[in-house]
């Protein structure tokens, strides 16, 4: 754990988890990483920047003691309620039970649940708003969605530092919290670009406007909650300008089609080479491309779908469902862009075929546009099924102009 001072009276107060190799349930991380927190310590009052993980909250409270000497906090500002954030919230509030939550709307409304108390003391905030701690200021800068619809940023004017939270972070540990410390540059910048696929890809736009806000403040150093902090002469200009390529859509010429199956005894595996055929005839500037579930990367054919046009799912019945591998395949979708995204089905069965409509209720509940043509077929195609999949590639490729 580290406790380090950053500028004159801010202080860091980071749990490191260099052990962490997956995050909240489905994000792989190879390097750990740190909850960092900070303290920021006005002449008329005390600030708390976000908190830890629940986990590692005695660590937490150890360093913070150290961080405060003897002194009592006055504010907690959470910039973002996730619980690798707040876990600790609860404790903290019993700790010193004088606290005044400085918290935005929405993430006034998640800490109420994730703490389960009516009472604490909240000071609401929206953009533009400040926090008087005398010889320093908390500027509030409303950034939602980034990634959460609570998020926020902290500025502090006097010491040119603001605090992002998640935003330019990365799940990324060495001992050594700042930027011109880290020793191996690779991994990081590999944790980096990771950290903004799984995290912040889904909120492109948001990112952008983010990334303007930010360039309005001109900081000096970037306090992220995850990683190391970010300063001018380092790496922060670097990683603002990698953010900004990434969430920059370029217009693409053509539309991205690609069918994702999976197939026990290839007569799933036909039916994707014949709509393929068939979305060709109707798409032929399209990229169109079948992709064997059980011979790709998942989180590479994830974010295929997640950056299509529009897209198909193959899957045999097994078990009256869709397998496994599409299952996994349709959890990785991202829910907040796929609404309105069209995809068709196609899949043979040996009994009785439920997989299709299974798959079609839930991606209608992922508010993706279900073409109303499906293909199920008994065991092996005939010739007519191969001609019926074509037709149904045919039919959905002409529906997308
Ligand atoms: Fe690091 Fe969105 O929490």
């Amino acid at each position: 754990m580290v406790t380090e001072q950053i500028r004159s009276s801010v202080l860091i107060t980071s749990v490191l988890n260099p052990n962490m190799r997956v995050f909240d349930v489905v994000m792989r991380t190879e390097y750990g990483t740190s909850y960092n927190s900070y303290v920021v310590v006005g002449s008329r009052g005390i600030a708390l920047i976000d908190a830890a993980h629940a986990t590692f909250c005695e660590d937490y409270l150890n360093k913070l003691e150290r961080a405060l000497e003897g002194r009592t906090p006055d504010y907690l500002v959470m910039n973002h309620t996730e619980p690798d954030h707040s876990g600790t919230v609860a404790t903290l509030l019993e700790r010193y039970p004088n606290l005044t939550v400085v918290i935005s709307k929405a993430g006034a409304i998640y800490l109420k649940n994730i703490v389960n108390r009516d009472d604490v003391r909240m000071m609401i905030v929206t953009d533009g708003d400040k926090l008087d701690l005398g010889d320093q200021t908390l500027r509030f800068i409303s950034a939602p969605f980034l990634h959460w619809p609570d998020t926020m940023f902290t500025w502090l004017p006097e010491k040119g530092v603001v605090f992002t939270c998640d935003f330019l972070g990365a799940h990324y540990c060495e001992p050594q919290l700042f930027d011109h410390r880290i020793i191996y540059r690779d991994a990081y910048s590999d944790a980096v670009k990771n950290y903004f696929d799984c995290i912040f890809a889904p909120f492109k736009p948001f990112v952008l406007k983010g990334l303007e806000k930010l360039a309005a403040l001109d900081a000096d150093y970037a306090c992220t909650s995850h990683g190391p902090i970010l300063t001018r002469t380092c790496e922060l200009e670097r990683i603002k300008a990698h953010y900004h390529t990434w969430a920059t859509e370029e217009p693409r010429a053509y539309k991205r089609i690609p069918l994702f199956y999976c197939s026990a005894y290839g007569n799933t595996e036909q039916l994707a080479t014949h709509v393929a055929r068939g979305l060709l005839r109707a798409q032929p500037a399209a990229e169109v491309t079948c992709y064997d579930l059980v011979k790709h990367d998942l989180a590479r054919l994830a974010a295929i779908l997640n950056e299509s046009d529009a897209f198909f799912i193959g899957s045999p019945t097994i078990n009256r469902d869709a397998l496994p591998v599409v299952w996994n395949l349709i959890a990785s979708i991202d829910a907040v862009t796929i609404p309105r995204r069209p995809v068709a089905l196609f899949g043979s069965y040996g009994w009785s075929g439920e997989a299709l409509p299974h798959l079609a209720e839930r991606l209608s509940s992922l508010k993706a546009k279900v073409f109303e043509t499906q293909l199920k077929v008994c065991f092996t195609p005939t010739p007519a099924d191969l001609k019926a999949a074509e037709e149904l590639g045919e039919a959905f490729g002409s529906s997308l102009d």
